[in-house]
């Protein structure tokens, strides 16, 4: 497995891995972390740092190509991990795991800069480790039998993932979420996020034209459509439901 690391430095951040956990990851391991899904982080790390990708910039070809990617991860990614370590400098929020500064500052409009840099780190790290070279196919059999019970059935389920994803207005994300004990679809948008809203997030698929619109242009029903047939990560979704 090819770990990716953009900026080289003493510490980098992923949702879920504290400073030492993240080191160990780093070191090799890091798909085991994303298929151990999102445990809450306990510890701060900073600077933020730009988690690495669960696989290589080409693995995801030819629904997402390694130019997709470098652009979407290597700018889009890194440049809200730059803006977000701007911004918390010398504040409250400069030594704070990126989960609580999110819920921190969730709806307040003078901290709109702050939350939206770090909901789209912890939104795109979600969606990286949402996808997998060897995704799409049948979901494991216990998620299967939720998603069977909520949707009536697995493509049900993709059907309405998908209405939710084209259907979102503008930028933002389509997400496959548990609500107590329920799978439900919902959209966000912009840098809006499910953490904040007391719900469960297991998958996610960007929307907005960064993502999609350098191959695909202004077809986001083709993009959704193959990265739901071909990409969607399953087993991370499985472990996320616990
Ligand atoms: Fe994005």
């Amino acid at each position: 497995m090819e770990v990716v690391v953009i900026k080289s430095s003493l510490h980098t951040y992923a949702p879920g891995l504290n400073r030492r956990d993240f080191l160990i990851a780093s070191a090799g391991t890091f798909a085991t972390m994303a298929m151990s899904g999102f445990p809450q982080s306990a510890q701060a790390a900073a600077p933020l740092l730009l988690p690495p990708l669960p696989y290589a910039e080409n693995a995801l070809q030819p629904v997402i190509t390694a130019q997709m990617i470098g652009f979407h991860y290597g700018k889009h990614h890194k440049g809200y991990v730059d803006n977000l370590n701007k911004l918390i400098t010398a504040t409250e929020y400069a030594d704070l795991p990126l989960e609580k500064i999110i819920t921190g500052t969730s709806g307040q409009p003078d901290k709109a800069a702050i939350f939206n840099n770090a909901a789209q780190i912890w939104n795109h790290t979600f969606y990286w480790n949402s996808l997998s070279p060897k995704g799409g196919g049948e979901p494991p059999a216990a998620l299967k039998q939720k998603i069977e019970a909520a949707f009536g059935s697995v493509d049900a389920c993709k059907k309405e993932f998908a209405s939710a994803a084209v259907g979102q207005f503008g930028s933002g994300w389509a997400w496959l979420v548990l609500d107590g004990d329920k799978l439900k679809v919902v959209k966000t948008g912009n840098a809006d996020t499910p953490l904040t809203t007391g719900v469960k997030p297991l998958l996610t698929i960007d929307v907005w034209e960064h993502a999609y619109y350098l191959e695909y242009q202004n077809r986001r029903a083709d993009y959704v459509n193959a990265v739901l047939d071909k990409l969607i990560n399953w087993e991370f979704a499985a472990q996320n439901m616990g």
